[in-house]
Order: C-alpha cells, then structure tokens, then sequence
C-alpha cells in the first residue's frame, strides 16, 4: 500500500544495483545501475512497477480486458499484454503509426502474448489526439459489444495512479543506497511520458530521500519543467502530499533529445556499442541509450561531480533494437564483426 492505493505484487524486486567498474574507471565517476530492465515479465521494463497498480485497480472495476495507446512499438504496451496474459485479462493496443512493413521487435511481442494491435491510419486532417481517442472509442465499444469490460491506461501508464510504481522504487533504492553505503546519491532516469522520473521526484521530496534526482528528455516537450509541475500538482492533489515544489526543483536535462522522438542517432548506437562491450548491458535505441549518452558526454567534458554517486535506472526498453529503422543502421556499422569462414 502506497499513500493509499494497494498493488498487486508480482515483481522480482528489489532489482539489482550494481556499480559498473569499467565505465566508472574510464568515465571518471562512480557510476552505477539499477536493473529494472530485469524485471520478470514479457522481457522487462520500468512499466511492470506501474502496471502492479493498474492491475489492482481494473480487477477492483470488475475488467476483463485492459486497453491502451502508444506508439506502434510501445514497450508499456507490451509490458500491459505481458501482465494482462499473466492475470487472465485480455489485451489490446491502440497506436496512430503506419505499419512498419513486419511484424518485429515488441510487435512480434504482442502477437506472442496474444494482444490485439490496432493502427489507425491518418487522413492528413484530424490531429493524432483526435484520432486516437475515437479509435480507442470505437475499439472499447467493439469489445463491450462483445460482453468484454474494457480498463483503459493511458499512454506510458503516466498518470496519478501509474507514478506510484516509482514512487516504490525510490524507496527501494533508499534502502539499497544504505545497505551498500553508496555516498551522495544522485539518480539518473529517462524522461518520456514522465511517470518514472516524477514518482521517483514526489517520493524524495515527501519521504526526506537523501538523493539527487535528474531526469533525461528523450523527445522534445514544450515546456517540460511546466509539464512536470502541472503533474505533481495533480499527485499533490490526488493524495494529499506535503512538499511544495516550484518549476526550480525538476532537473531534467533536454540537451540530448536530438530533436525527436525514437529516431536514430549515431551518438546512441555508440553509446549502445560502449556500453554492450564494456559491461556486457544492452541499452535500447528510444530510451536508456539517448539517456547514458547524454551522462558518457557529460562525464566526457567534466560536468559531472566526483562527489556523487551516479545510479542510473535501466528501464528496459531492448526490443527497440531490433525495429527495423535502428536495426539496418547497426546491421551496416556491425557488418566487420561478421566472418564467414
Ligand atoms: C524503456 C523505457 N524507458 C523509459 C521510458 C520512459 O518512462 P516514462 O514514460 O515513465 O517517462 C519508457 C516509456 O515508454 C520506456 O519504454
């Protein structure tokens, strides 16, 4: 039970927290990782400890089906089939994408754990948001017709409900943090739909956690501090928090997003080869690669501290390598490792 609301709980937790030696030791930093891509269902991810609310909440509604929306390669749309499979729900997808021409990655993933996909065409008029909420209207409808109770979770699972799945975390952390005597903490996650980064931001400052918080931006946002507070200020609502904070308290770094979201980027896939032949850890193209090559730089030109700690949240996220745009990028620069003898 968090500020009130029970879980289901079917984690592995706690996730490993490991410090990485080699990339310390070149970097110049203590640097460190906290494994939630290893978290135990449908490959993993950081939607699995949003999901364990989810979950409670639709079988309290009485559903029999959980619905949700992304883009065409969603993890946390995977991650939602995953769990629905696991506790006898059936699932589906909504995405405004085109067909990427084969069914791959964690499309593939879908189909396996028996979700439906739905892809909703654009026309070149109605705005995205448009379409997909008259999709998700029509797809919920299609099933009701058909005596199914649709739970609906929105995109990223970043809502009220899905922060305190980070919430948790941050406490667990906390008390790996102290057990490993791991000196002035400072966190580091990926910024997407924002549920991670502000669970995790809601519990230092209501639980008095000695750690730093910065979040990476992965895609542009218009204006992310003031998106960041407009959605504490709901949690702070919803549940009656105590801290009050100001647009000045979220640290989240946009330098690195290089300009979109999911595209590739040669910076990343060195920082996924520098990480994979280093540590042996594979870090995905959309998120935690965008993210640790925006700390390698930092390290790189000194801007980070020697007195802090840095923990990085691996989210999860590796199916994204094997989408068709990242893979032909890699299968192209990977070609001299490949001998036919
Ligand atoms: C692998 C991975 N990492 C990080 C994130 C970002 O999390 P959030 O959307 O809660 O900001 C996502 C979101 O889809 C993700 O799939």
């Amino acid at each position: 039970m968090t500020l009130g609301r029970e879980k289901v709980c079917f984690l592995n937790t706690p996730t490993p927290l490991e410090q990485l030696k080699t990339v310390s030791r070149e970097l110049g930093i203590r640097f460190y990782m906290k494994r939630d891509d290893l978290t135990n269902y449908g490959t993993g991810g950081n939607k699995l400890r949003k999901l364990e609310y989810f979950v409670k909440d639709a079988q309290d509604h009485g559903a029999t089906m959980l619905l949700t929306v992304g883009g065409a390669q969603t993890n946390h749309g995977r991650l939602t089939a995953a769990i629905a499979a696991r506790y006898g729900f059936r699932s589906a997808i909504v995405a405004v994408d085109p067909y990427p021409g084969e069914i791959s990655a964690n499309l593939l993933l879908d189909g396996i754990m028996g979700c439906q996909v739905y892809l909703v065409r654009k026309d070149g008029r109605t705005p995205d948001s448009q379409l997909l909420q008259d999709a998700v209207a029509r797809v919920t409808k299609e099933w009701e017709e058909k005596g199914e109770k649709v739970y609906f979770i929105p995109m990223g699972g970043s809502d009220e409900l899905g922060a305190l799945g980070y919430y948790d975390c941050a406490l667990e952390l906390d008390a790996q943090i102290r057990e490993q005597g791991i000196t002035n903490p400072h966190i580091i996650v990926t910024v997407g739909s924002m549920g991670t980064y502000m669970g995790l931001a809601a519990a230092i400052a209501n639980e008095h956690l000695n750690m730093k918080l910065t979040g990476i931006g992965i895609m542009p946002y218009r204006d992310i501090t003031g998106h960041a507070l407009d959605y504490y200020e709901r949690l702070r609502k919803t549940y009656g928090l105590e801290a009050v904070l100001r647009r000045e308290d979220f640290h989240i770094n946009t330098d690195f997003d290089y300009g979109a979201y999911n595209n590739p980027v040669e910076d990343v896939r060195k920082a996924i080869y520098y990480m994979g032949r280093r540590e042996g850890i594979i870090l995905d193209p959309c998120y935690t690669g965008k993210t640790f090559n925006a700390v390698k730089k930092l390290a790189e030109r000194s801007e980070l501290s020697k007195e802090d700690s840095y923990i990085m949240i691996h989210t999860g996220g590796i199916p994204g390598i094997y989408t068709k745009h990242h893979r032909s990028e890699m299968e192209v620069e990977l070609m001299n490792y490949m001998h036919i003898i």
